[in-house]
């Protein structure tokens, strides 16, 4: 499975040419890209593109949900993964990986309350009935470690991709395969859930940018290690 995911990945490497961290243009008006209520100017804003343009794009293909998982929940996703991912080593030498500075895992069985968790955030991500990848990607991030621009193998996955994010905020950068210019960054918080289908999906890379990259709309975030929890369908 391993190789399903680093191996499958595609670098841009004109993604990896990316914009300044810090622009801090607002628009005027919320928009509810991002599950943003429009209504509810106080929600703080978890998608941003210097570009309204790209925003319309990415309207209903992109979701942010801030806090997802309760503390006592990501503390149970905790205690089942740590055992196994502990037992691992982070991988920090393959220059050409996708990755850097992480070790991973799937898992097919859970536990009854992680289930219950995952079987929430499958029925936010994926229409009902579609055909999902049974085991689960868990994608541990070193303090160090990042996640180069790429897009997940269209042969092996799907639509789309879901994921909640543990123990640290990080800031989830898309850039258009078309235009470089053409960016978004997505506020992840620890906690909250993301996803990222169709058109974010298949026609902007996606990237998880380190620590001293680590900016939104000009605010530091800081990133530390970070786990990720990300499940899939499958190709239609
Ligand atoms: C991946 C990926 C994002 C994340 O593993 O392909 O993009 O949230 N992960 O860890
Ligand atoms: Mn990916």
């Amino acid at each position: 499975m391993r190789a399903l995911f680093t191996v499958c990945k595609r670098l841009s490497e004109k993604a990896l040419v990316g914009p300044s961290p810090t622009l801090s243009w607002v628009p005027r008006r919320p928009r509810s890209v991002g599950g943003i209520p429009a209504c509810n100017p106080s929600a703080r804003r978890l998608v941003f593109s210097p570009s309204s343009e790209v925003l319309e794009k990415l309207r209903g293909h992109v979701e942010v949900r801030e806090n997802f998982i309760s503390e006592e929940e990501e503390r149970a996703l905790l205690r089942e993964l740590e055992p196994g991912l502990k037992k691992k080593r982070y991988e920090f030498d393959h220059w050409d990986d996708a990755i850097h500075g992480y070790r991973e895992t799937e898992r097919l069985r859970w536990g009854p309350e992680c289930q219950a968790i995952l079987e929430r955030l499958r029925s936010a991500a994926f229409p009902q009935g579609s055909q999902q990848l049974g085991p689960v990607h868990v994608l541990d991030l070193d303090q160090k470690g990042y996640i180069k621009a790429h897009i997940d193998s269209v042969k092996f996955c799907g639509s789309t991709i879901a994921g909640v994010s543990l123990l640290s905020d990080s800031v989830m950068r898309l850039v258009s395969e078309d235009n470089v210019e053409h960016w978004a960054d997505l506020l992840l918080l620890r906690r909250s859930l993301y996803i990222i289908r169709d058109r974010a999906r298949y026609k902007f890379t996606h990237e998880v940018l380190k620590d001293e990259d680590s900016f939104f709309l000009g605010e530091r975030i800081p990133r530390d290690r970070r786990i990720s929890v990300i499940c899939r369908n499958l190709p239609a």
